[in-house]
């Protein structure tokens, strides 16, 4: 205990927080001395050569310059390589032509699925049920595996507050506690308990750090901020990550607080490596390291290298700086030999735990058995199904009745197969998808009439659709148009200036809307867009993202009831993209935003609320949350709080509601946000069913990073708030005491 400048007592706690051992559960018998023995044996050349990743074709095959860098022991690792045949040909050459037998890691981006796509991530994440992402990754892996890659660029865990930034598709959204629980899922989703175990691969936490917060939401650019809001905000999801035994981080291509973060000793060796005690490797960026010259960080190649390797960047994706100039680095002792040994070293035990020496090839069943199979899809269908989130829902307007005598269905997205996959979409195929037009051909009764029409482009200014979708939803009961946005403006280097939605698709909305017809709007698209006309006209919205595989089959499920949606966005929905940056766990400020008084803090030709906030989403049925108590009014700084709420399923049908559970710390000695997610839980109920919900609060939930970057639980008044979004809370307090 000791008094701050400010007089506040400050407990400083050594919480699991600062030095929670890494996860050693896929450490190998004798890996060290295996490392030894090879290092000791290798020569520099074939050093630098493990610290190589080099691309391949577009179609999946290696290059032809590959097999003799393979042979030659310059080449560690590739990216895009897949197919049994070709990796386990270059494989051959590694292990039975390389003077060590050192084998090759083979990585790609599966992201969302490897032939069976899934929900965008941003999707899964509004499941609010993080067990639902460890499914879809273990089948990805398994998926992945029998195409002879044991190694994914995946997760991507930025935390993004910014919806111009195409990359938002990849993320779990906004909050740093959802963000960490869907990391560890998707962890232990790729790799189990054993990654070297058949069906798992390697997973790469992605891309250390703050890359989700660049300027503008530009792709590429830089970022600048505190290291409070790293601590507290960004780095959360890569500790949960680490803590789950990821065995490899992708340094990123943003600059941060003026060093880039492919070449960032804070980010890369005292936190990742020295606090944290990660020990396995970093692959940088997709030529990040040569990228370090544009930054202005590096004069040049050797420089780049120079950085980028004393920094704590193992293997270098794409460009060859390290190879080029290590030899001479380490002459003029720029670079010392400890240096590329320890960055050998993490490779080779990465290598050793994913069992690669000892089964270098892939001989499991063909890969046809277990691509795309029957039970992949059935998942995919049933995640996209919990994964959808409904916006707005008057007069009942959803679900829809399977024996509906006509429904239009309407829009550009209806019937596109493309864009239900999102950006990184593996080895999907859009003829493997299934779009919303045929899922709800499949759904309806024989009788239903469904009347087709595309209406427009989404991105070009013709109307000439129109008429036809106009005459379609004339013809028919109900009119349901799917608008959003194609996996080309979604992802990576698909940075937006505007959320509305492009083209003529708002027109197309609003001339059928004119018609009278009780008009739905499904939204598919990978980021949140300023949808306000549909929010305040259109009786139904439904957030069902990019679905995947399934999507057309999983939102047919939703329209026609037989899955009552239950999710939950997981990122703000603002009005307009001026809001932007606008999230639900922000400062106070010294003058929050007040109706009627000038002088406060927000903007005069819009009201300060999002569209939609965090944790928003509805239900066909209708849930109540009371009763909230805490098992204590006061704790000490190490305490434990339990606190439990009812929630009530008030409708007539079972659904989901996602009990959210979010705390305040009133006055401390560094401002504190608002609200901050602490705790969520998804509870399927009958009707009527009612159940209490209880959740842990400990310390490691209370406290934050001080002024002096010490982890502390400050005594005072705490608001514990829960509730079915950001918004509608009911509310306790409770006070930590000072022992
Ligand atoms: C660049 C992207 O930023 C990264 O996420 C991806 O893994 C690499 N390219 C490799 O494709």
């Amino acid at each position: 205990m000791r008094l701050t400048k400010l007089g506040i007592v400050i407990i400083a706690l050594e919480l699991a927080l600062s030095a929670a051992p890494y996860s050693a559960q896929h450490r190998q018998p004798n890996e060290e001395k295996r490392i030894n023995d090879l290092l000791a044996r290798m020569t520099l050349a074939e050093k630098l050569g493990q610290l190589q990743q080099l691309d391949g074709e577009s179609n999946g095959n290696f290059r032809p310059e590959h097999r003799d860098l393979v042979r030659q022991g310059s080449l560690g690792s590739t990216l895009n390589v897949r197919g049994v045949q070709r990796t386990n040909e270059l494989q051959r050459i590694a292990v039975e032509e390389s003077r060590l037998k050192i084998p090759l890691i083979f990585g790609f981006d599966v992201i969302h699925g490897y032939r069976t796509i899934f929900p965008i991530p941003l999707a899964e994440a509004s499941s609010w049920d993080p067990s639902l992402a460890e499914k879809s990754e273990s089948i990805a892996a398994k998926e992945t595996y029998a195409s002879g890659v044991r190694w994914t660029f995946a997760p991507m865990l930025d935390i993004a507050r910014d919806p111009r930034w195409g990359r938002i598709t990849e993320g779990a959204g906004e909050d740093p506690y959802l963000g960490a629980a869907f990391a560890r899922a998707r962890v232990l989703g790729f790799q189990g308990n054993d990654y070297s175990a058949p069906g798992r691969i390697l997973a790469c936490a992605k891309h250390w750090v703050a890359y989700g917060a660049t300027e503008g939401g530009r792709d590429y650019n830089t970022t600048d901020m505190s290291e409070q809001t790293l601590r507290e905000v960004y780095f959360p999801p890569f500790r949960a990550a680490i803590d789950a035994g990821a065995g490899s981080v992708m340094s990123a291509f943003n600059d941060l607080n003026g060093v880039p973060t492919s070449a960032n000793r804070f980010t890369l060796s005292q936190v990742l490596r020295g606090e944290w005690k990660f020990d396995g490797f970093v692959v940088s960026d997709y030529t990040a390291v040569k990228e370090l010259i544009n930054h202005g960080l590096a004069a040049n190649d050797k420089e780049a290298a120079q950085a980028a390797l004393n920094a704590g960047v193992d293997m270098e994706m794409v460009s060859r700086l390290f190879n080029q100039n290590g030899p001479e680095l380490l002459k003029e002792g720029k670079l010392s030999q400890a240096t590329i040994d320890e960055a050998v070293r993490r490779i080779l035990r990465i290598k050793f735990r994913l069992g690669l020496f000892e089964h270098p090839f892939t001989t499991e069943a063909p890969e046809s058995l277990s691509l795309l199979t029957p039970a992949n899809r059935a998942a995919a269908r049933e995640i996209a199904g919990r994964s959808m989130v409904l916006l707005k829902n008057d007069h009942e307007a959803l679900p829809l009745k399977r024996d509906i005598g006509s429904i239009a269905v309407i829009g550009p997205l209806a019937d596109d197969r493309r864009s239900p996959l999102g950006w990184w979409a593996g080895d999907g195929t859009p003829e493997d998808t299934i779009t919303a037009l045929a899922g709800i051909k499949a759904k309806v009764s024989a009788q239903t009439k469904v009347t087709y029409a595309k209406g427009c482009d989404p991105q070009s200014d013709s109307d000439a659709g129109f008429a036809e979708a106009v005459a379609a939803a004339r013809a028919s009961e109900v009119a349901v148009v799917f608008v959003g946005e194609i996996s080309e403006t979604v992802g990576e280097a698909a940075s937006k200036s505007s959320l509305d939605l492009s083209g003529r698709q708002m027109d197309l909305v609003k001339a059928i809307y004119a018609t009278g017809k009780p008009t739905v709007v499904v939204l598919i698209n990978g980021r949140p867009l300023t949808i306000g006309w549909i929010a305040e006209n259109t009786p139904g919205i439904l957030e069902a993202w990019m679905g995947g595989t399934e999507a057309g089959n999983a939102i047919a499920d939703v329209l026609f009831g037989d899955v009552n949606p239950g999710g939950k966005l997981p990122v703000t929905f603002p009005r307009t993209v001026g809001q932007v940056p606008i999230y639900y766990n922000h400062m106070n400020t010294g003058r929050p935003p007040e109706q009627g008084n000038r002088y406060t803090s927000k903007y005069l030709d819009v009201p300060w609320t999002p569209q939609f906030p965090f944790g928003f989403g509805l239900s066909y049925t209708r849930f109540k949350i009371s009763n909230l108590q805490l098992s204590a009014k006061q704790i000490g700084p190490n305490g434990k709080l339990t606190v439990s709420v009812d929630v009530e399923n008030v409708g007539q049908r079972a659904g989901d509601e996602v009990v959210q559970l979010y705390i305040r710390d009133v006055a401390a000695s560094m401002t504190r946000p608002v609200k901050e997610l602490k705790g969520f839980r998804r509870a399927t109920l009958q009707p009527r069913e009612k159940r209490r919900v209880e959740f842990a609060l400990t310390s490691e939930q209370l406290g934050f990073w001080n002024r002096e970057m010490r982890f502390v639980v400050e005594p005072g008044e705490f608001k514990v708030m829960a509730g079915p979004n950001s918004e509608d809370l009911t509310e306790a307090t409770f006070a930590v005491t000072g022992r």
